[in-house]
């Protein structure tokens, strides 16, 4: 793949759940924060959306923000719901179980949209997840989960893009 340069438009990641209350603005906030962190966050523009438009406007849920900010991470976001022009504007829609993903692949416009879909847990090393289950209906510990699995796959799409030369490598 060739070399980025200043010219290039961002390379887009969005991350997609049910609500965008609590797993994806999480998923957010940790990749955003992962690019910070190695200087790079200006290469990449990351957001997140909902299959469902429940709670468009709404900020995360009060739980996830408690425990994220435990970790550092700070969220801001304002819940809205996933669009066709999404699948246009961004080069990845990362979703976080298979519930989203075929809700997703409805709201694709095309067949290029569809190939532009991943899970979150095919970037995962360790753990045995096959998604990152809903932590709405879930004690605390349920958001904490979340939050661990997320970290772990953000470690790998990091390293994916790294391997893409989408980002330059870390030391
Ligand atoms: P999320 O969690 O998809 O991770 O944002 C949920 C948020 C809201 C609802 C379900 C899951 N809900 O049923 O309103």
């Amino acid at each position: 793949m060739a070399e980025r340069n200043e010219t290039d438009k961002k390379y887009g990641v969005l991350f997609v759940c049910l609500g965008n209350i609590c797993r994806s603005p999480a998923a957010e906030e940790i990749f955003r924060t992962r690019l910070r962190r190695q200087g790079v966050e200006e290469l990449v523009e990351v957001d997140s959306a909902g299959t469902y438009g429940g709670h468009a406007g709404d900020l995360p849920d009060e739980r996830m923000r408690s425990e994220a900010g435990k970790r550092g991470y700070k969220l801001t976001h304002r819940a809205r719901r996933l669009t066709e022009d999404d699948f246009r504007k961004f080069d990845m829609v990362i979703v976080m179980d298979d519930s989203n993903y075929e809700r997703a692949s409805r709201i694709a416009p095309d067949i290029e949209s569809l190939n532009k879909l991943y899970r979150m847990t095919d970037f995962k090393s360790v753990s045995r997840w096959d998604h990152v289950p809903d932590p709405y209906y879930e004690g605390i510990e349920g958001f904490r989960l979340v939050i661990d699995l997320l970290e772990e796959c953000i470690d790998g799409l990091t390293c994916k893009l790294e391997e893409d030369n989408i980002l330059p490598r870390h030391a």
